[in-house]
């Protein structure tokens, strides 16, 4: 398959998981992949380093990458942090960090590409988790992220679909990347509400995100707009 030949994605979280499996992947269908991330990146087209909490950087990257390549047909925010907290303890500045990179790093990452996917008729696949499509314990501000995020993306779809720009959300369950050592279980709680994390029967490796991604972002799902894809081996069904 060719699907992403002449076009060009934006992939935020590309040194790491899932997005560094989604580069690869577009990669390998003929695309073009300019990596974002806050950790040096390999194995890309164009490496970006930058913060997402740093939202002053975002649209001067995003030119950079319109004077390199002309154009930007995909957007796939994969960047994303959370942690376990007791919610007696959960604070304002790790609070602020959760929803600073995943759900307005998301949101501004968008608005900087979005005058260029209008011009390419492009889209964007943003992530979720199945924490914000479910209750997930000690995780309230990564699920109100991730609920934001799928809240978000709802709303840019049915706003800019008019305008021929598709933008989706993919809600991983567990899948096996760096992102697990964030998530340590907090001292003195109930472990037996680990359970309602249990994968069904294995974790997903980041390939098979990756797939879905891809998917996502291609013309395969010209009439995907505004969907919540749960890729979770049926964890949640
Ligand atoms: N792994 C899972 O089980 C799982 C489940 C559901 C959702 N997700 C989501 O998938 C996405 C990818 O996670 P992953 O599992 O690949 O984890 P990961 O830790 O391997 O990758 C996350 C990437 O985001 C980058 N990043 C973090 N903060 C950043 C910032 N401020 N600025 C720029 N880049 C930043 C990291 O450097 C890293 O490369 C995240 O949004 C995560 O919430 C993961």
């Amino acid at each position: 398959m060719n699907r992403f030949e002449n076009k060009v994605a934006i992939i935020t979280g590309a040194a790491s998981g899932i997005g560094e499996a989604t580069t690869a992947r577009l990669r390998s269908e003929g695309g073009t992949v300019v990596g974002i991330d806050r950790d040096p990146i390999n194995d890309v087209d164009m490496a970006i380093q930058l913060d997402l909490l740093d939202l002053d950087a975002i649209k001067p990257a995003v030119s950079q990458v319109v004077n390199a390549y002309g154009r930007i047909d995909v957007l796939c925010n994969i960047a994303g942090i959370g942690h376990f907290a007791r919610d007696e303890d959960e604070t304002l500045e790790a609070w602020n960090r959760i929803i600073g990179v995943n759900l307005t790093g998301t949101f501004f990452m968008s608005q900087a590409c979005l005058p260029h996917l209008f011009e390419s008729q492009g889209c964007i696949v943003n992530t979720a988790s199945t924490a914000g499509t479910n209750a997930q314990p000690w995780s309230s501000a990564y699920s109100a992220s991730k609920g934001g995020v799928i809240a978000l993306t709802q709303t840019m779809a049915s706003t800019n679909g008019r305008s021929g720009i598709r933008v989706n959300c993919i809600a991983p369950g567990g899948v096996e990347t760096e992102i697990y050592k964030q998530f340590m279980p907090p001292e003195d709680v109930d472990l037996t509400l680990i359970a309602i994390m249990e994968p069904f029967h294995r974790p997903a490796q980041a390939s098979e995100l990756a797939a879905a991604f891809a998917f996502l972002a291609s013309d395969d799902a010209s009439y995907c707009n505004g969907i919540v894809l749960r890729v979770d081996g049926g964890t949640k069904a």
